[in-house]
């Protein structure tokens, strides 16, 4: 983490227990609840970064694992070395971007449907597309500076295709059925096969109490098929 020695980043055994304890020392606290790798990490061995994982289970230091950005190939190969050695650290959720305009884009594909066969949770980030999947953007001309998709200049290529008719048609089913666009969006994606829960952001206490309430909605198969055929459309 310190940009300076191959030590500070990446899934080494150092690296891994120094992180953990740097990380409780930060946080006052005498246990990680879920540890996540952030990313595969190729250049280590796999089994190294597992063992350092699996001795902070055995001291009760984390109590569960997961992995963040990984590919089908990248969790098989764990799967396969979690089953070898009988690990005790097994991988419980994978984190990965997901948003029901993009799905999981091209860097992970299929790891939703392969969370679901194995019994994982698919931890999805990134749920709101950045901002994107609010009503903030129906009308862009609205947006502005202090607009973070505004300001990362992302807006003109995340509008591009049927991308901001979809918007309007999801808008229009939010509106019918008493719900703020980004809730609909959290009810569709949460309702997936596989899916966990998401871990949208908030840039204010109304946002993050409006993400909270989509956890009590459900939709019904009708619903999920309007939102479904709004999606598709071209
Ligand atoms: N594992 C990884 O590699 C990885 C990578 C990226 C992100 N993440 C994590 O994923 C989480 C979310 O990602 P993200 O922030 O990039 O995307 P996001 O959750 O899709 O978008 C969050 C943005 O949407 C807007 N928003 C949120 N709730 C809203 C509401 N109720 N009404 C209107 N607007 C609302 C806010 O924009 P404004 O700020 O403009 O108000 C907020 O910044 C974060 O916790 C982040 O740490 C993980």
């Amino acid at each position: 983490m310190d940009g300076r020695s191959p030590n500070h980043g990446g899934l080494s055994r150092g690296n891994i227990l120094d992180s953990v304890r740097a990380c409780l020392d930060r946080l006052q606290t005498d246990r990680i609840d879920l540890l996540y790798f952030h990313r595969f990490d190729a250049s280590e061995p796999p089994e190294e970064s597992l063992s350092a994982v699996d001795g902070l289970v055995r001291q009760d230091l984390v109590r569960y694992f997961a992995v963040s950005n990984f590919t089908v190939a990248n969790l098989k190969l764990y799967q396969r070395l979690e089953a070898d050695f009988g690990v005790r650290c097994r991988v419980q959720a994978v984190q990965n971007r997901f948003d029901i305009l993009h799905g999981e884009g091209n860097r992970c594909p299929g790891v939703l449907e392969y969370v679901a066969r194995a019994g994982l949770s698919f931890v999805a980030y990134g749920p709101l597309a950045r901002g994107l999947l609010t009503a903030r953007h129906l009308d862009p001309a609205k947006a502005g500076p202090g607009d973070r998709l505004y300001d990362e200049s992302a807006l003109d290529r995340d509008m591009a295709g049927p991308v901001r008719d979809r918007l309007l048609g999801l808008a229009a089913l939010a509106c019918e059925w008493d719900l703020e666009l980004s809730q609909l969006a959290l009810v569709h994606l949460m309702a997936l096969p596989g899916m966990g829960p998401p871990i949208p952001s908030a840039s204010s206490v109304e946002q993050l109490e409006s993400n909270a309430a989509a956890g009590r909605v459900e939709f019904t198969d009708d619903q999920r098929a309007q939102v479904r055929a709004v999606l598709e459309t071209r």
